[in-house]
């Protein structure tokens, strides 16, 4: 910014670099939305400025049901899936507004899994709302198709730490953190610190 006194002063240098970096993520955002229009065509309903990023997978993985808020980001190779199970079975996948979400999210519904507002989910973390069935010894589990499914419900403000499972049934209720490499194998009330495998109250935040 040239001043009166003819000199350059550094918010001239300033004003720059933020116009570049500006453009820059602007441009980045739309190579990314082109990226993810295939996700936008399969998936259910999409809120405003939302994100994916590359290496998501389409192939086998079904997007119906699957709703997303506002301002929410997914990471690189993120695999979300609904699995009916039957003409009457509409399992659905709802993320709340304002989830971010890390690389290598695996999700897959068979019934229901609902993320609330605000969640921090790491990278590598799997929500599964169901199991291969494998009780028959005569069938290899590949053939015994998938056991009753049960629902998953994280509640808002959740940090789901990096490499963490959440198995079918669980609930966690608000601000609930989850430790890192953790498999949650059961409920947790509101505010409450989980972590191990499988995953234990380390203590409560109230
Ligand atoms: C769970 C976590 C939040 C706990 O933090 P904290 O409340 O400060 O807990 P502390 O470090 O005081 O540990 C308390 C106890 O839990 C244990 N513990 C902590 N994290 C654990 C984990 N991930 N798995 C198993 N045990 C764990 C500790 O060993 C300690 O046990 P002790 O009392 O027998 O010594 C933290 O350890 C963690 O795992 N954070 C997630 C990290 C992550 O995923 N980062 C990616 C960022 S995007």
């Amino acid at each position: 910014m040239e001043s009166k006194d003819g000199l350059r002063h550094p918010g001239w240098e300033t004003d720059k670099i933020k116009l570049s970096s500006r453009l820059i993520r602007k441009g980045g955002r739309g190579v990314f939305y082109f990226l993810s229009l295939p996700f936008h065509m399969r998936c259910g309903k999409i809120g405003k400025n939302f994100l994916i990023s590359p290496g998501y997978s389409l192939w086998k993985c079904n997007l119906q049901n699957v709703t997303i808020g506002d301002n929410v980001s997914i990471g690189y190779r993120a695999c979300i899936m609904t699995i009916p199970l039957g003409l009457n079975s509409k399992p659905t996948i709802d993320i709340g507004d304002n989830c971010n979400i890390g690389n290598d999210l695996k999700m897959g519904a068979a019934k229901r899994i609902f993320i609330g507002k605000n969640c921090l989910i790491s990278y590598d973390v799997s929500i599964i709302d169901h199991n291969h069935a494998f009780e028959n010894i005569n069938i290899p589990p590949l053939l015994q198709g998938i056991d009753k499914p049960a629902e998953i419900r994280i509640g808002d403000d959740c940090f789901l730490g990096a490499h963490s499972f959440i198995l079918k049934g669980v609930s966690l209720g608000k601000h609930c953190v989850v430790g890192a490499n953790s498999v949650v194998t059961s409920s947790f009330p509101d505010f409450t610190i989980v972590a191990g495998v499988p995953a234990r109250k380390i203590r409560s935040l109230k």
